[in-house]
């Protein structure tokens, strides 16, 4: 089994760059913000209370939950046979999404379906607890971060509405599997780096462990 797990703040880069880094190395590419983005989209449709963890633990029982690898090499999710791609994104989504992934049986429920993804092929997998709590054996840690001001601009440059400042600080201070860097993972700071500057860094020290491009 192999993973490199990419984990890091709001708009540090981690989806970019875990897509180029899976495409240049041939595996496949997994968002597990997508996950939790789906879990909460579909909590909001079906008017769940979301500043309530018990509430939320309960809705779960009525969640179908399918997720897998693509012909595309990326990975997907279906939620009560929905695929809400578009909405992820939408300014409610990121208003309750850090609230939903506190909850521990959110966590426990995406972090079984990501392990289930790498019994079938090599991933590179982005999240906030990837190094840490989901495959905290894996010798391939990259911690991604960027000033708070130039993440904020990204993503306003972005055109969404998204305070992740508010994000980060909920994400950060959770109880369960909170965003921090695992003491063995390389961090990259990429303020000022290009995209394709911090896939090459990545490469660099990938290839110091063994792992080679195509
Ligand atoms: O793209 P961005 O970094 O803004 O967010 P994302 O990766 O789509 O993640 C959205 C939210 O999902 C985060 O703010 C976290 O609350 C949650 N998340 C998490 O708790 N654990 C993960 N492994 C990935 C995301
Ligand atoms: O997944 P995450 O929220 O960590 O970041 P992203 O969605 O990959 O990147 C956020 C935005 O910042 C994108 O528009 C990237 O193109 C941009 N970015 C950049 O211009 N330079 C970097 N070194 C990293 C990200």
């Amino acid at each position: 089994m192999t993973v490199i797990a990419i984990d890091g703040p709001a708009a540090s880069g981690k989806s970019t760059v875990s897509r180029r880094l899976a495409q240049r190395l041939g595996f496949a590419y997994v968002n597990s913000g997508t996950m939790y983005r789906a879990v909460t989209w579909d909590l909001l449709q079906r008017g769940t209370d979301t500043a309530s963890a018990v509430v939320i633990e309960a809705a779960l029982a009525s969640t179908d939950v399918v997720c897998g690898i693509g012909k595309n090499r990326e990975s997907f999710i279906r939620i009560n046979n929905s695929n809400p791609d578009e909405a992820l994104r939408d300014r409610s989504v990121n208003r309750h999404v850090s609230l939903v992934s506190a909850v521990p049986a959110v966590r426990a429920l995406i972090s079984s379906r990501l392990r289930a993804l790498a019994q079938d092929c090599p991933l590179v997998m982005e999240g906030r607890d990837i190094g840490t709590a989901v495959f905290p054996e894996t010798p391939y840690k990259f911690y991604l971060d960027a000033s708070p001001e130039i993440r904020q601009q990204r993503r306003e440059a972005e055109g969404g509405a998204d305070q992740i400042a508010d994000r980060d600080k909920l994400d950060s201070s959770r109880k369960a599997a909170p965003l921090k860097i695992a003491p063995d993972a390389r961090v990259v700071d990429t303020s000022h780096l290009t995209l394709d500057g911090v896939v090459d860094a990545i490469l660099d020290l990938l290839r110091q462990s063994g792992i080679a491009p195509k």
